[in-house]
């Protein structure tokens, strides 16, 4: 199993597959499958990692809770002292319940409705990242209403090319997020007019799974030349967000250990008297956690040999949606032949894979296979597609584990579903 940039706790034993001091295949007996598998050590590690690596200058770590939102996980990094990066009313719900400090709490996104500004104000919040002009003035009526003022700070687009997937590549002019950098400083004094604003921060998420710290460095200089342009004209900037976007290794990337990106973020900082946000997301969650499938069936064509596991896009929709790299471990490493075979799920669709032309164990029916580097954008974005109750979560903490989100059942898929008695009717 390949070591990651940060170190992780899953591991083979005498050829057994391991989280922390549990074998898989124990948790498999008792859980079923499929299931997602975390470890708690890896993600408080992960966790530490990356905020110690920032330890001697001020800074606010908000972990971006899209990456993975169950209560346990988030209430780990409450413990560690950690806030997060909200995007919606949901995910605030969420925050609040596993006693995430509002106070720690940043909310982006570019489309946030009234009730969701409500909420947050009424939570207080520390600061909303706004997104567009109609935004600055609504969220300026709804403090007004509440009698509160909010913090904000303009999410900036500052043009720069991440260098990743163009999915999750959010800070080029052609991105739907932020305000144009060139147009931020008029926005800026436009919202030092709204009473019901208090401005603090400039903030900026460029993209996502970057490997390079580059961007992020010309995105910090750019933004520094904002606050020094604000400056001058007597708006005073305390917090610089920075967001997430810290790569992972998938397959054979070489991202940046946090503390080589934190080292290139203070170079570039310099002696700035701010407080500096950071959204970090899959660099903690992504691999410390796995899904664990079982082999359904082989077959082979003439042209191709399947393997069909009892996971699927629903599931993680990551490979079917960025045509992305999952490692997939055998759960009993037999030293087998390796064979070149699609992995891919039941539900009725050819973009439901997990890998394609792999090389890869001889697969039997009822193996079980981990399928790698999982933890972030995994269960978070998983469905119920084909009508596939949702897979549980586990959390395993050294030699025992713990479900933490039980496994959908039939009924729950049908929840709230309504047939009005009209139907009936002649
Ligand atoms: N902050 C903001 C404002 C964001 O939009 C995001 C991610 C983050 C922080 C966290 O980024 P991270 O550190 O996790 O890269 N579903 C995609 C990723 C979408 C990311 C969206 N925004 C995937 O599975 O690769």
């Amino acid at each position: 199993m390949k070591i990651d940039t940060i170190m992780h706790h899953f591991q083979y034993v005498d050829e057994e597959p391991y989280c922390e001091e549990v074998p898989l295949s124990k948790v498999a007996l008792e859980a079923g499958t499929p299931f997602y598998l975390y470890s708690h050590a890896t993600l408080r590690q992960h966790f530490r990692a990356f905020d110690e690596a920032f330890v001697h200058i001020k800074h606010l770590t908000c972990f971006s809770m899209k990456s993975n939102s169950n209560l346990a996980v988030l209430r780990l990094f409450a413990l560690e002292g950690g806030g997060v990066d909200i995007v919606s009313g949901g995910e605030l719900y969420r925050a609040l319940k596993a006693g995430i400090n509002p106070a720690k709490t940043v909310y982006s996104g570019v489309g946030k409705q009234v009730e969701d500004l409500e909420y947050a104000l009424k939570s207080d919040i520390f600061m909303f990242n706004v997104e567009s002009t109609q935004e600055l003035l609504k969220l300026n009526e709804v403090a007004g209403r509440l009698g509160k003022k909010a913090r904000i700070a303009i999410r900036v687009n500052p043009d720069v090319d991440p260098k990743t997937h163009p999915y999750i590549s959010t800070g080029l002019k052609e991105n739907k997020f932020g305000i144009d950098i060139n147009d931020a400083p008029e926005q800026y004094v436009m919202a030092a007019g709204l009473e019901n604003l208090k401005i603090s921060g400039v903030s900026c998420h460029i993209g996502s799974q970057l490997t390079e710290v580059a961007p992020f460095v010309d995105a910090l200089a750019k933004l520094k030349k904002l606050i020094g342009r604000l400056e001058e004209s007597g708006i005073h900037i305390d917090c610089l967000n920075l967001g997430g976007g810290l790569g992972i290794t998938y397959d054979n990337e070489e991202p940046p250990h946090p503390r080589e990106y934190a080292e290139a973020i203070k170079q570039e900082l310099g002696l700035a008297d701010l407080t500096l946000i950071l959204e970090p997301g899959r660099v903690i969650t992504a691999n410390a956690g796995i899904l664990v499938t079982k082999v359904i069936y082989t077959k082979s064509t003439s042209e191709k040999t399947f393997f069909i596991v009892d996971a699927a896009m629903n599931d993680l929709m990551r490979p079917s949606l960025y045509n992305s790299y999952h490692g997939i471990q055998p759960v009993k490493v037999l030293g087998r032949e390796k064979v070149k075979a699609d992995i891919v799920g039941p539900i009725c669709e050819s973009a439901d894979f997990f890998a394609k032309a792999r090389e890869i164990e001889a697969f039997e029916p009822g193996e079980l296979m981990a399928i790698m580097s999982a933890g972030a954008y995994g269960f978070s974005m998983s469905s119920s597609y084909n009508s596939r109750p949702r897979a549980c979560e586990v959390m395993v903490k050294k030699d025992h584990f713990y479900t933490i989100r039980a496994r959908e059942t039939f009924e729950d898929l049908v929840q709230g579903e309504v047939v009005p008695d009209f139907m009936e009717d002649a």
